[in-house]
């Protein structure tokens, strides 16, 4: 009974090894992966290498799946400007189809998809307080970004709700990450919807101006509300003379 087991385990094992190799010498892939490689050649292959394999200056991309590409590039992390250099969030130079191929052809190496967080389940406080707890040391807790040694922790204003969740399983650069176990993806909508609301501070009430601050806002309230009430005054100051 053992000996089938392991001769089983053996089996199961090559083919998993086979189905490796295979995907890294390069079984067929889909068109869009296809055109990803193209792409791999022209922005990616002199630091990540061939089949992304990782060299010196780069890290393998094999089994780090769309869920890391689709991150470092929807983020214009990659293609990283220079060696050494913290990945920053940059303009964009790839459109979205070349992101779609370059994404495909990454994950044709294996590796996770990408998070679909659901924030409208999520509940705001519940948000705030895992954020005070697992991010704010580093993000600090209006989401604002900070400083940790050696690196920037970003501002959160600019990361979509699909990104906040990528970079929570992921831990890009000095980030930790964050496993099921730790946050799962319940708290995770929750703590996506809390960055949506802080990136979005509620109407303070009254009547918005543009937010341009109190000196304006009370020039709104000498031109509007004094000839108001001065033409008040005159109106009962002529009830009162007749
Ligand atoms: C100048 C060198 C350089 C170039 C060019 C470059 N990268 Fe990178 N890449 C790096 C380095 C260094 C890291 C590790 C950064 C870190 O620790 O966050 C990295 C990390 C990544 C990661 C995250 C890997 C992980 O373990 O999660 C992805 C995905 C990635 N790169 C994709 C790309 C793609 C796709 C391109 C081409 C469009 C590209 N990179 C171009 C240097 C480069
Ligand atoms: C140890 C410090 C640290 C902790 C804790 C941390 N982060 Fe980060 N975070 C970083 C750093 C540094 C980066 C920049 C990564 C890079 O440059 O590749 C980052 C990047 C991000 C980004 C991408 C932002 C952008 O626009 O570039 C998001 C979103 C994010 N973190 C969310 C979170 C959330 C949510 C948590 C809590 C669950 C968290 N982080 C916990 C340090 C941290």
């Amino acid at each position: 009974m053992r000996a089938v087991l392991s001769l089983a385990v053996v089996a199961a094992a090559s083919l998993l090894v086979a189905g490796s190799a295979g995907a890294a010498l390069g079984t067929p892939r889909s068109p869009l992966a296809v055109r990803g490689s193209h792409l791999y050649g022209q922005y990616c292959l002199g630091c990540h290498r061939a089949n992304a394999a990782g060299g010196p200056d780069a890290p393998s991309l094999q089994g780090v799946g769309a869920l890391a590409a689709d991150f470092y590039l929807r983020t214009g992390y990659m293609p990283l400007r220079h060696l050494g250099e913290q990945p920053r969030r940059q303009p964009l130079i790839l459109g979205d189809r070349q992101i779609r191929a370059l994404v495909a052809y990454i994950a044709s190496f294996g590796g996770p998809p990408v998070p679909q967080p659901e924030p409208w389940l999520g509940d705001v406080s519940k948000g705030q307080a895992l954020f005070a707890e697992h991010c704010a040391g580093c993000h600090q807790v209006a989401a604002q970004g900070g400083y940790v040694t050696g690196a920037l922790p970003p501002p959160l204003d600019e990361a979509t709700p699909q990104q906040v969740a990528e970079a929570v399983r992921i831990g890009p650069y000095v980030m930790p990450r964050f496993s099921q176990h730790a946050i799962s993806d319940r708290q995770l909508d929750a703590i996506v919807r809390y960055v949506e609301s802080a990136q979005h501070p509620e109407n303070p009430g009254g009547w918005g101006i543009g937010f341009v601050g109190p000196v304006p806002e009370g020039l709104v309230t000498w031109f509007i509300a004094m000839p108001l009430l001065i033409g008040l005054c005159l109106v009962i100051g002529t009830r009162f003379r007749t």
